[in-house]
């Protein structure tokens, strides 16, 4: 079954990540994404291990000096800049959000890439560059976000050049979810602006209708949901709402879903690869 929740609009996106990017980029190191922790006695930082689930990602790309990336849902602009040291490639990042787009043109410009990292508001689900235009792309985290999938999806294939790879990172549900957690995902989905968890099993069939081929499918969740709600909790417990926080009731409920997620291993974390098949698989 698809979790998710219906009123995701591009508005109340970017009012969420207007309002919360900070403070939520401080809790997990930087970006806004889940971390990686290959090995269960690995006591690594949520900062080390996030770049840790970046670097998964940027290898997965296969890109060098010279190719362009389209990072669709930057966030602070982190995983754009770690990814374009790593590889020397140009990135774009896009975000609805423009306090997102403030932090990440700021952090390019701290860290000397602004010629070649840049950001700006766009939706992913109406790119607005011309076909071809990228050697590699990624939806880090951003996909759930998206009413649309399918539509992104198609979307990313014909910015993609013929050959080009597209890396996905997100939340999935990896087997039926039990009833009893069903209300926390559903508080997680509402208050996180998720418009759909979808059944890992669903990735191939989603991927080929846009016209990309599966490259790999990567279920890291044993090495990733558990210790990032649990570090992310156990931060949050410590801290209590901040003077900040608007609504103490909505921080409860969120910290309570995740408290609950954490020991739901229905709720999983994958990486999926697809690239644009050199010939068309689906009709232009
Ligand atoms: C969980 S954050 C992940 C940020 C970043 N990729 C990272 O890993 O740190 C989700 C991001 O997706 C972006 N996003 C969601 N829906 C989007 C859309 N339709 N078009 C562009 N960006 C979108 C949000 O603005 C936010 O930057």
């Amino acid at each position: 079954m698809i979790s998710g929740y219906r009123d995701v609009t591009p508005e109340a996106i970017a009012e969420l990540y207007d309002r919360y990017s900070e403070r939520t980029a401080a809790l997990l190191g930087g970006s806004i994404h889940f971390g990686h922790w290959p090995d269960p006695a690995d006591d690594a930082s949520v900062a080390a291990a996030s770049g840790r689930m970046t670097r998964l990602m940027t290898d997965a790309l296969e890109v060098g000096p010279g190719d362009r990336v389209l990072d669709a849902g930057c966030g602070t602009g982190r995983p754009a800049l770690q990814l374009a040291r790593a590889t020397g490639a140009a990135v774009t990042g896009i975000t609805l959000s423009g306090e997102q787009v403030r932090l990440a043109s700021a952090a390019a410009d701290a860290e000397g890439l602004s010629g070649r990292v840049s950001f700006r508001l766009a939706d992913a689900a109406d790119l607005p560059f011309p076909p071809g235009s990228f050697d590699g792309a990624w939806l880090f985290e951003s996909l759930l976000h998206m009413p649309d999938p399918g539509r992104v999806l198609r979307g990313i294939h014909d910015v993609l050049r013929p050959g080009a790879r597209l890396a996905i990172a997100n939340v999935v549900e990896r087997a039926p979810l039990p009833a009893a957690s069903r209300p926390a995902l559903d508080t997680f989905c509402e208050l996180n602006r998720i418009a759909a968890i979808l059944p890992l099993a669903g990735y191939p069939a989603l991927i080929a209708d846009a016209g990309l081929a599966v490259e790999s499918v990567t279920d890291v969740s044993d090495h990733s949901v558990p210790q990032t709600f649990h570090a992310l909790c156990t931060a949050l417990r410590a801290a209590g709402p901040d003077d900040s926080t608007e609504d103490r009731e909505e921080w409860e409920a969120m910290v309570t879903a995740m408290e609950r997620l954490a020991v739901t291993p229905e709720v999983g974390y994958a990486i999926v690869v697809a690239s644009k098949p050199l010939r068309p698989l689906r009709p232009e």
